[in-house]
């Protein structure tokens, strides 16, 4: 198959020097392309910014922003029939980007407006074709009920749930402690494993259900 994996976070700039972002350090989305591609699937990894060494065989197209990643995504998606979503992007952008440091001025308090970035997975889930879609949801409470309304409301075959507050698992670790739903409505409850293991498996529940 040709499968297309989103890796790490975004980052979404308001002037030269800073930017919000997320803990993402794209270990996920790495293991998922590695393991793709050992089990002989081409695959194009669309990554934010990680210190992450890319697989060997995968093409690996490098982002910052949300919509960057929007556009690249969008771009390299034709012809592949599959996507694994684990990026973490940013829902919010500044809504004005200053060419120019901004500077303090002596202001004590500083009002940031923002404004949302496309949700890249519901974008892919509306144009969805005979593409297979992985989506991950990062939860800190209700994790089941929260990761269902994702899997639904993006028009996911899979989702793959993870409380970030849990040792272990989450932003940063070699491991994760997940559950996974699928739109039949099975779930899985998984052990602790690594991020590699967790590939393999998803990868595999994937390649049955064709
Ligand atoms: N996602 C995306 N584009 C966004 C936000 C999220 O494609 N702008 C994808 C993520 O890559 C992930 C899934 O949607 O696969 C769920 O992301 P998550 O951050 O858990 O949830 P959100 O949809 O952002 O919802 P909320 O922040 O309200 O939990």
């Amino acid at each position: 198959m040709k499968i297309l994996v989103t890796a790490g976070p975004t980052r979404e700039f308001l002037d030269p020097v800073r930017f919000l972002s997320n803990p993402s350090t794209g270990k996920m989305g790495y293991a998922v392309a590695r393991a793709a591609r050992r089990r002989g699937h081409h695959v194009v990894l669309v990554s934010g910014p990680t210190h992450v060494v890319p697989p060997k065989g995968v093409q690996t197209v490098r982002v910052l922003s949300a919509q960057e990643m929007f556009r690249e995504v969008r771009r390299r998606v034709r012809g592949c029939d599959g996507v694994v979503m684990t990026a973490a992007v940013s829902d919010y952008q500044p809504r004005h980007r200053a060419a120019q440091k901004l500077k303090k001025a002596g202001k004590k308090r500083w009002r940031l407006e923002l404004q949302a970035t496309p949700d890249i997975l519901a974008h892919l889930g509306r144009h969805k074709g005979n593409r297979w879609l992985v989506g991950f949801a990062a939860e800190t409470q209700n994790l089941v009920s929260n990761a269902r309304k994702k899997l639904v409301a993006k028009n996911l075959d899979w989702i793959v749930a993870n409380d970030v507050r849990q040792p272990g698992a989450g932003f940063g670790s070699d491991t994760n402690r997940v559950v996974v739903l699928n739109k039949k409505g099975n779930i899985f409850k998984l052990p602790k494993m690594s991020k590699l293991q967790l590939a393999r498996w998803l990868l595999g529940k994937v390649e049955q259900d064709l």
